[in-house]
Formats: structure tokens, sequence, C-alpha cells
């Protein structure tokens, strides 16, 4: 908590919302107008989302998709697309999406958003439309505590050598190529890959393999602070159920996986390696449970965000902002 917090005619901020730290709670004082209060949200983001890594605001009225975009574009960066996707995705208005059509039943593990490719958006805004029955929450972790607490052996491993991140699309197996990229064009496809330092391979059946060697540790644009910034625990053959694991090599092969991931010169990572890293972001996740109005801001280099499984009806939309990456 800051020694001396900030105060607000329009806005009160809180810093105890949970024990963490993270998010530091944002709620209107009189008018529940998200555009009467904006120059004070705008304040209080320029002065503590790099420090805190996440807000979230709570009680105001947002009126749907359009007004969430809105609320996101007011901090002066045009919206993002979802492009080089990793999960399927359906866009709601321009540059919202919701946040995944992954099924309920399942666990989408802490990440921070594109951190398997060379650049992504510096700005992440999620707004809970129909809160969850039971569960559904979008947990969050300080990439910052995650780096620190991450074995120092297996963090400078990771720092020297980058990851490579070998994708395989299509087969039923994965999100197709047209699905990844947007396009059903694969001129188009070579063309963002050649921009993007990505190796495109199409094999004889026409399906798409893309290859891309990326960072394992980032530092903070404005901060300088490193952050634990990849996805090595989700694209690892490790995140597959083991009998899911052994069925689909049996049927594929280890090369033709829908994703794997390697250090970056080809050799593989150890099991037990990304078991430890599964550990450290499992001991700085923070959860709590969605209200209908909810929006959560995030510098998506200082926290991490994932999803827990649900039931009944949950729509939560998102919106990414300000694309970076470091310089090669
Ligand atoms: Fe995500």
């Amino acid at each position: 908590m800051p020694s001396n917090p900030l105060t607000f005619k329009s806005i009160s901020v809180d810093h105890t919302f949970h024990s963490s730290g993270l998010p530091v709670l944002v709620q209107p004082i009189n008018s529940p107008i998200w555009q009467d209060c904006i120059d004070d949200i705008q304040q209080l983001v320029e002065q503590l989302l790099h420090i805190q890594g996440g807000l979230l605001f709570r009680g105001f009225s947002v009126n749907g998709a359009d007004d969430f975009n809105a609320f996101a574009r007011s901090f002066g960066h045009d919206l993002l697309n979802y492009d080089y996707a990793s999960t399927p995705r359906n866009e709601v208005t321009s540059g919202v999406y919701t946040s995944t059509e992954y099924p309920a039943h399942q666990v989408i593990p802490l990440h921070n958003e594109q951190a398997y490719t060379l650049s992504w958006p510096l700005k992440i805004w999620f707004h809970c439309e129909i809160a969850p029955e039971k569960d559904g929450e979008t947990p969050i972790a300080d990439s910052r505590r995650v780096y620190d607490n991450i074995a120092p052996a297996i963090r400078a491993r990771f720092a020297e050598h980058g990851l490579l991140y070998v994708r395989n699309y299509g087969n039923g197996l994965d999100l197709s190529w047209q699905q990844a990229f947007g396009t059903s064009d694969k001129t188009q496809v070579e063309a963002f890959c050649a921009k993007n330092h990505i190796e495109c391979i199409w094999k004889e059946d026409g399906e798409l393999q893309t290859r891309q060697i990326c960072q394992a540790v980032s530092t903070h644009p404005s901060t300088h602070e490193k952050v634990w910034f990849n996805q090595a625990h989700l694209f690892h053959v490790s995140n597959l159920d083991e009998h899911i694991k052994e069925t689909l090599i049996s049927i594929v092969g280890e090369e033709n996986l829908p994703r794997n991931v390697y250090y970056g010169d080809g050799s593989p990572i150890k099991d037990e390696d990304l078991q430890h890293i599964r550990q450290v972001l499992s001991q700085c996740q923070v959860s709590f449970p969605w209200q209908k109005g909810d929006i959560m801001m995030l510098d998506n280099m200082l926290a991490a965000h994932g999803r827990s499984t649900f039931s009944g009806d949950r729509k939560v939309i998102v919106a990414m902002a300000q694309g970076y990456s470091e310089q090669r």
C-alpha cells in the first residue's frame, strides 16, 4: 500500500480488497456513471497501474459491449485485434471479444496475453456482463512475484535460451490455421509470419506448422522490472493429461502435437521444471468472485490472468490495447 494513499473526489481506492494488494478496488463515491469519474480514473491508472499491476472497477454502470469498448479506449489507445490467436474467441463488437470459448469444465492456467509471441498488448480489460452462478473467477498473479519465486537455476536457463514454440494447426486437434490467423488466404498467413519472425511450414496435407523463438523473461518498459513472461507451462506437452498425451503422441507423433515448446536451441524442457513453475504460479494466484458490471484492468506484463471452471451462465468480455514488442 502506498504511504500516501491516493484520494479523489469521484472515486474511492481500496488497497485492502485482497491481502496481496492485487487488484486494487476502485468504486464510485457518488455518480456510478464512469464518464463522470473518468478524469479521476485516468489519473489513478496513470499513477497506479504500473505499480500495482491490476485495478478492479466495481459499482460503475457499463451499458454493454460498446460502452465497455468506449471505457477501454478512453485510456488513449485503439483496441487491438486478437491476431495469431491461441484460444477460440468471438468478436462481440469492434475490438471486444468473448474472453474465451473454452468449455466450462476446463481451467485456463495463469498466463500473460500473447506471451507466446514477440508482440503483445500492454493493457487488457475484462468486463463481467453475466456473473457466473458458481466459480468462474478470472484469477490473476503478479508476474514480478512469479519471476522472483522461480528457482534461480531454472530462471537462468529459461532466460538464457528463450523458448521455441511449435504449433500444428487443425487436424481437429486445435484451432485451424484459418481461425488462428483470421484468414483463409495462405499468402496473408505467410506475410504475417514473415513480419513477426514466425517460421511457417505448409505440410503435404495442407495443414500448417509454425515455429517461433520468443522471450521467457521480459523487462517492463516503464518500471524496468523483470517479469516472468512466457506460456511454456501451457504449450509444453506436460500440460496435457497423461492419457491424452500418450494417445496424441501415438497418433500424430511428438513433432505434430498441436502445441509444444522447447528451449530456444531446440533442447527439451524437463517436466519437473514446468511442475515447479506451475507451483509458483499457483502460490502467487489471487482469486475473487466476479460481480455483474465489474471491469478489471491489468497491465499485461505485470499481471497474469487465467480462468477457473464454472457452472451455469457466464459472460466475461475482453479488450486489449497498446501493442508492444521488445527491440530485437
Ligand atoms: Fe488470456
